[in-house]
Formats: C-alpha cells, structure tokens, sequence
C-alpha cells in the first residue's frame, strides 16, 4: 500500500506542533516536517518522523530541502501545512497609525508571511501532483481580507496576508490547468495562544482565543472534507468561507 504523508513546514509554529501531534497518532500517515528549530521534534513520539532543519528559508535553502526531500521519498505527500507567520518580533510591531509604517518591517514582514509560503509552493508544485491529489493550506487570518477591513490598522501584517490570498488564488488559476489535484486553502485559525498572539490577547472575548489542539483537530477535518476542486478556498477554523 503506499504511504500518504502529512509535510508541515514552520513546524515550531505552536498550531504545527498541534498538528503534528495529532497527525503522529494516525498510523495511516507518514509525518515530515521542516523548521528552523527542530528540537521539539526530538521527543520520542515523532521517532518515526521525518523531521529535515532548515538554516533559514532563503530560495536556495528552500530548493534544497525540497531536493531531500525528493531524494528520500518513499511516500505520496497529500497534506501541506505552510504555516510561517510573523506579527512582531524584537525590532517591530504592528502598526497603529500611517506614522508607524516603516519599509523595513513591511519587507520583513511580506518576505516571511508571503515570499516564503510562495516559494514553497513554486518548488513543491512538481511535487505533489500526482494522481492522489493533495490539498495545500497556507496560513493567512482574516485580517487578509480587503473586503473584510473595518478596523485598519496593522498594515504591514495585513496586507502581507491579503498579497498571499491574491498569490493564492492565481495560483489556483495556474494549478486547475496544470495539477487538477492540487487543492490551495487559505486558512484563519481564529486568535489561538502561541507567541505570534501573546501580546495581544487581553482584549481577546472570553471563550474566544482557541488553544493550538481545538484548531489542529477543527483545521485537520477541514482538510479531510474539502472537495479537490481547482479553486482556492478562503476558510475560518469552523469551515465557514471568508469573503476575499
Ligand atoms: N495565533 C493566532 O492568533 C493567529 C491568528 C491568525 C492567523 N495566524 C497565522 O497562523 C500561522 C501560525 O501562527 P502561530 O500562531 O502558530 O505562530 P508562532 O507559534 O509564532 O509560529 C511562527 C511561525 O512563523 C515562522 N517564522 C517566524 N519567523 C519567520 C521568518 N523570519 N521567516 C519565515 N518564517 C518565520 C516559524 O517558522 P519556524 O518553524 O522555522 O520557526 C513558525 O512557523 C501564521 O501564519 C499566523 O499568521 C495566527
């Protein structure tokens, strides 16, 4: 029988290593994963895991993961999960008002939440058209979308996610004429505990900030049940479609 596999690539992201979790204990699957930082995978229960680290996610380390990745493949990768996202970090916040823009958070910004996700997807198209299809999810957030935009604010995030919807959807154009069995969703997982939302939780409803296991499980039953069929989806955590 051959072997279908899960590849979740930012695998330190806290909702990847829910993911990754849950998809360990499905014996029908083989799990790969790609970081920066691997250590959590070095406990035991991903023993049989395919776990490749990664320098930095610059095209030519990118294209070479992607090279051993092909060289060791002894399974039919049907699920992706590119989950890189960046909100703040040391040098930058998101910005509250047009003074706080700045070029340098913008391009670090749109280089890891939309080149890297993008890049991934221009190597491993070859990939993952294959007879069994697989369904692709890149990580956006709502706040990707245009039509959606009541609040302003937080430009540099927001358009960085709104350019990986547009990226998305064209590639979705491209992928029913050359791969009709590869499915693009672009995913919201609502606001989930991890360090790219630490900051801005206080304000978060009661009962609205998810932790990272409750979107694994919604998110992976989504992948199980979206129908391969050669357009891009714009999905919330419950399945709901988000306007583009
Ligand atoms: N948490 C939320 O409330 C929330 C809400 C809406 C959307 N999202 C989206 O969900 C996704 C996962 O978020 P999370 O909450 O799990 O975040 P997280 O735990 O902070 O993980 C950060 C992710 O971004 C990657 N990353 C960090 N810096 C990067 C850089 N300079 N270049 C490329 N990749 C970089 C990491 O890759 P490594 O594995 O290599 O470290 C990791 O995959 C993101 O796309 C985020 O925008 C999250």
């Amino acid at each position: 029988m051959t072997s279908h596999a899960t590849l979740i690539i930012g695998a330190n992201s806290e909702i990847a290593k829910a993911i990754a979790v849950q998809v360990i204990n499905d014996e029908t699957r083989q799990l790969i994963v790609i970081s920066r930082d691997c250590s959590f995978y070095q406990q035991e229960q991903f023993a049989n895991a395919k776990v490749i680290s990664i320098d930095n996610y610059q095209e030519q380390a990118i294209s070479q993961a992607v090279e051993n990745l092909k060289a060791s493949m002894s399974v039919i990768i049907t699920q992706v999960f590119i989950c890189h996202g960046i909100l703040h970090n040391e040098r930058c916040q998101p910005e509250k008002r047009l003074e706080d823009f700045s070029a340098e958070m913008f391009i670090e910004t749109l280089t890891a939440n939309t080149i890297t996700p993008m890049l991934w997807l221009k190597h491993l198209t070859p990939l993952l058209a294959t007879k069994y299809g697989c369904k692709v999810v890149i990580f956006s957030a709502r706040v990707g979308s245009i039509s959606d935009n009541k609040l302003g604010g937080w430009y540099s995030y927001r358009a960085s996610k709104a350019a990986m919807n547009m990226l998305i959807t064209s590639a979705a154009v491209e992928l029913a004429r050359r791969a009709k069995n590869v499915k693009l969703i672009s995913f919201h997982p609502g606001t989930t505990d991890s360090p790219l939302s630490k900051p801005f939780q206080k304000n978060v409803p009661q009962g609205k900030l998810f932790n990272s296991q409750f979107v694994a499980s919604q998110l992976l039953a989504i992948v199980e049940s979206a129908v391969v069929d050669g357009q891009a989806s714009y999905l919330d955590w419950q399945g709901k479609k988000i306007p583009w």
